[in-house]
């Protein structure tokens, strides 16, 4: 259903307020004089600007600045001239410094107001490099009438359009400023209109991309991906419409896997570009020593990695611990995570698939067992039903990640409230700099 928005009026494009606030996604809240809440664009606290009404809710108003009147002195020059338009990004008008201020705020107020718990330490952020750091992105594909050309990029914010980028700073360098040139193949190719999209994943040693198509490609076209993937040094995947699967083209050699290390504890995955891999391969490593450092392995810990898609977590811990549980709800990643483990002849592992949003009546037997320590790293929703089985998992340690702060104040609220467990440190993961997600890290312990 569409939504209902109230008239804009010819007043409503000029007004000027100062800014009180700034909302999860990186806009500036100022309150009207008729005393309603509004979501500024572009402005940030403590500034006074000029901005117009974009548009008018019952509750509250959304706007975009028009001119700055004072700027705050965080106040940053966007590294990217897309800023503004594409939605990938939403903080680049903000130091790195009040960026990452800005999240350990949000994810303490949340803490506190979803979770009822206040940590008894917040321990410094963890970062690395603001710009090239992206490893994953799904790139839209659009041809556009009126100008009868293509466009390659991400969404603008809130509209379906796509912004037409000529290059990404977020993004891994091999690919950020090769946008064009990827719009360019996709121009030349007779089944251009049929390409709705191309995912981009990076390993150490290279860059994979994956071109999905709706209709069948020619020779001719299958001649123009890999003449690219030679040139550009990329490995080129197709991804047909289901049931036909996702394969390598070029270059063709026995494997369509893809690698990342984490040297500090001599560790090799392999992942398929579209698996789940950690967008942010400098931070990476640094979350997983964070998290094994917190854990205190010991030589004869059994350790719980619950959402433990390749291995990420499971195999480092497999390095320190006596045995670790890996739990996954896909089936492929489950295998894949066996076949690192052998990969790496770690002999103490051990994983299985389950849904880890529901508690069969009939239980597992890894869900009947106790733990010395658990590892969680759910998606956005978070971990709900797994936290009503911890008091029969009675780990003494629990290391949270998460990339959701009110799922994860929801959790605590319960580890603490309910099952007796102390929220001693949490702190914010700098994993997405720049745009307003937010990764962090907590330690629970009894
Ligand atoms: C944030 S990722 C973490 C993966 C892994 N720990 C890592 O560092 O690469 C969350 C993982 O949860 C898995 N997942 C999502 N929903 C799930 C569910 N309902 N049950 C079990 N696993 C699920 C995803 O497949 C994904 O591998």
């Amino acid at each position: 259903m569409k939504k209902a928005y109230k008239q804009l009026t010819s007043s409503d494009s000029d007004l000027s307020t100062t800014i009180t606030g700034l909302s999860h996604d990186g806009r500036g809240i100022a309150t009207l004089k008729d005393g309603k809440t509004t979501f500024i664009r572009g402005a940030l606290p403590g500034e006074s600007v000029r901005f117009k009404l974009t548009r008018k809710h019952t509750k509250y108003n959304e706007g975009e600045v028009i001119e700055i009147l004072s700027a705050s002195a965080d106040r940053a020059t966007p590294p990217c001239e897309h800023f503004g338009t594409c939605g990938g990004c939403s903080l680049q008008h903000l130091s790195m410094t009040a960026q990452i201020k800005q999240k350990e705020k949000t994810l303490q107020e949340q803490l506190k107001h979803f979770g009822k718990v206040e940590p008894d330490e917040v321990v410094p952020p963890l970062f690395g490099s603001p710009l090239n750091y992206r490893r994953k992105a799904r790139l839209g594909v659009l041809f556009h009438r009126n100008t009868q050309s293509f466009q390659v990029g991400f969404r603008e914010k809130d509209s379906n359009r796509l912004t037409n980028l000529n290059r990404c700073e977020i993004l891994d360098a091999r690919v950020g400023n090769q946008i064009p040139a990827i719009k360019n193949l996709v121009e030349s190719l007779s089944q251009s209109l049929n390409i709705p999209q191309v995912e981009i994943a990076a390993s150490d040693e290279t860059v994979a991309l994956v071109i999905r198509h709706l209709t069948a490609l020619t020779d001719d076209d299958i001649k123009k991906l890999t003449a690219f993937g030679a040139a550009h040094h990329f490995h080129i995947y197709l991804q047909p419409s289901p049931p036909a699967r996702v394969h390598k083209i070029w270059p063709l050699d026995d494997t369509e896997l893809l690698s990342y290390s984490l040297k500090e504890h001599d560790i090799c995955l392999q992942f398929h570009p579209l698996d789940f891999t950690q967008i942010n391969s400098e931070i990476n490593p640094r979350m997983i020593q964070q998290a094994l450092d917190w854990l205190d392995l010991q030589k004869t810990d059994t350790v719980l990695d619950l959402f433990c898609g390749l291995g990420n977590f499971t195999l480092p811990i497999a390095r320190y611990a006596e045995h670790v549980v890996g739990i996954e709800g896909s089936d492929d990643m489950v295998k894949r995570a066996q076949k690192n483990a052998e990969l790496n002849q770690l002999t103490n592992t051990e994983f299985h698939t389950s849904n880890l949003v529901i508690v069969p009546r009939a239980q597992p037997t890894w869900m009947k067992k106790s733990y010395d320590k658990i590892l969680l790293d759910p998606p956005r929703s978070g971990a709900k039903e797994m936290i009503d089985l911890f008091p029969k998992f009675a780990a003494k340690k629990i290391v949270y990640v998460s990339c959701n702060p009110a799922t994860l104040a929801r959790d605590a609220g319960e580890l603490v409230h309910k099952h007796g467990y102390k929220l001693k440190k949490v702190g914010v993961i700098n994993m997405f700099p720049h745009t307003s997600h937010i990764e962090a890290i907590a330690l629970f312990s009894r």
